[in-house]
């Protein structure tokens, strides 16, 4: 931890990294060029222990310190979103159709440049650290893919910390929480199967539009009326399509939607729950349906002794009144979650909101960050190394 603290803040490679990875975003499992360039750097601070092409672009990095310790994972995910950048910085992203605007260009930036960091002091290292840079974090669960492909064993990990940027806390602080900290994120589709007919002779038709209308309003009490009030559930019907004119009773209705949760038990019950209103309402208006429940990411949960060590190293590496704890429930998911269900480990918020930037939310085509942020993720990222 002292080591830690004796660190040269690299505060102009950061921002180089971090504006270099922001012009040439790429996305979820096509980092191919994220994942040189790093490689590349990480080579020339004399990191030769490489995994490549691990879940097709995610690459780990072992580095054995100089003392007996832990395995400790850190993570940065590296890809960008499906959309065009609005600002017109010098950095702007130079790919149409994808950018940076979740701030993974930071995450890479602070760990590629805290793995060349603690290279140099690898001696004063206890344990060992597997810095692990992951692709596809925006859907495809490339931590999960990672976590097959063994990124969790030779060595053998027994913690995994990983942090994001975070618009809505200012620059400098970092966000902490015990138990959950990110909800789970999963899927549903639902498709009424009625009976066509004239918008004028109802009661010669099943109307499929009726039936979704009364779901939509249903699949809210799940929330209110069956889980208890000092818990949460979002149920949310993000799509509802049905007909094509105004005097024709559709033969289907299709409805799509997402499911958070921060209980795994809740987010367990949650689809028997949808299936029970949804098999009731269609025998009581006599319809056919099917029922699709697709599982996303779980949530994302910290242990508490791992949570005490990323205070620990927050409160030295910042002072303590820098680290907000407990910081605000996000209904935000999280692959990371997968590598924290096998291992324990921790998930801080890292603030970017400055006097000028950092304040559009995360996936805004505006999405900037007050650059000093990448210096805290550098001092927490190395900090939790030192600690043995
Ligand atoms: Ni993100």
């Amino acid at each position: 931890m002292l080591a830690a603290s004796r660190l040269e803040v690299p505060s102009e490679q950061l921002v180089r990294y971090r504006r270099h990875l922001h012009a040439h975003p790429e996305l979820s499992l096509e980092e191919f060029e994220t994942a040189n360039f790093i490689e590349r750097e990480l080579r020339d601070a004399g990191l030769g222990d490489l995994r490549t092409g691990i879940a097709k672009t995610g690459i780990l990095a072992t580095l054995k310190g100089g003392k007996p310790g832990p395995v400790t994972l850190l993570r940065a995910d590296m890809d960008a979103l499906p959309m065009d950048e609005a600002s017109d910085v010098p950095y702007r992203s130079k790919r149409d159709g994808a950018m940076h605007a979740c701030g993974h260009d930071g995450h890479v930036a602070i760990l590629l440049s805290s793995a060349r960091a603690l290279a140099r002091v690898r001696d004063e290292i206890p344990g060992t650290v597997v810095f692990c840079f992951q692709p596809a974090e925006e859907g495809p669960a490339g931590n999960k893919m990672m976590i097959e492909e063994g990124a969790l064993e030779n060595p053998h990990v027994d913690r995994c910390f990983a942090l994001h940027l975070y618009s809505g806390l200012e620059v400098g602080k970092i966000g902490v929480r015990d138990g959950p900290f990110f909800a789970s994120s999963d899927r549903f589709r639902v498709l009424l199967k009625g009976k066509g007919g004239h918008g004028a002779m109802p009661h010669t038709s099943v109307d499929p539009i009726v039936a979704a209308s009364q779901l939509v309003t249903l699949f809210q009490t799940i929330a209110s009326r069956e889980i208890a009030p000092k818990d949460s559930v979002v149920v949310t019907v993000g799509k509802l399509q049905s007909g094509t004119t105004f005097n024709v009773i559709p033969d289907h209705a299709e409805m799509l939607g997402t499911v958070r949760a921060f209980d795994e038990s809740i987010r367990l019950s949650v689809p028997k729950r949808m299936e029970r209103m949804v098999a009731g309402i269609c025998s009581a208006l006599r319809m056919e349906y099917e029922f699709e429940y697709l599982w996303g990411y779980p949530p994302t949960v910290n242990d508490v002794k791992m949570n005490d060590v990323v205070r620990e190293v927050g409160a030295q590496m910042l002072g303590a009144q820098n680290v907000a704890d407990p910081y605000d429930l996000n209904f935000w998911a999280e692959d990371m979650s997968y590598m924290m269900e096998q291992r324990p480990g921790a998930y801080f918020v890292v603030g970017v909101r400055g006097p000028q930037l950092g304040h559009e939310p995360q996936h805004s085509a505006r999405y900037d960050i007050d650059e000093r942020a990448l210096e805290v993720g550098f001092k927490m990222m190395t900090g939790l190394a030192l600690h043995g």
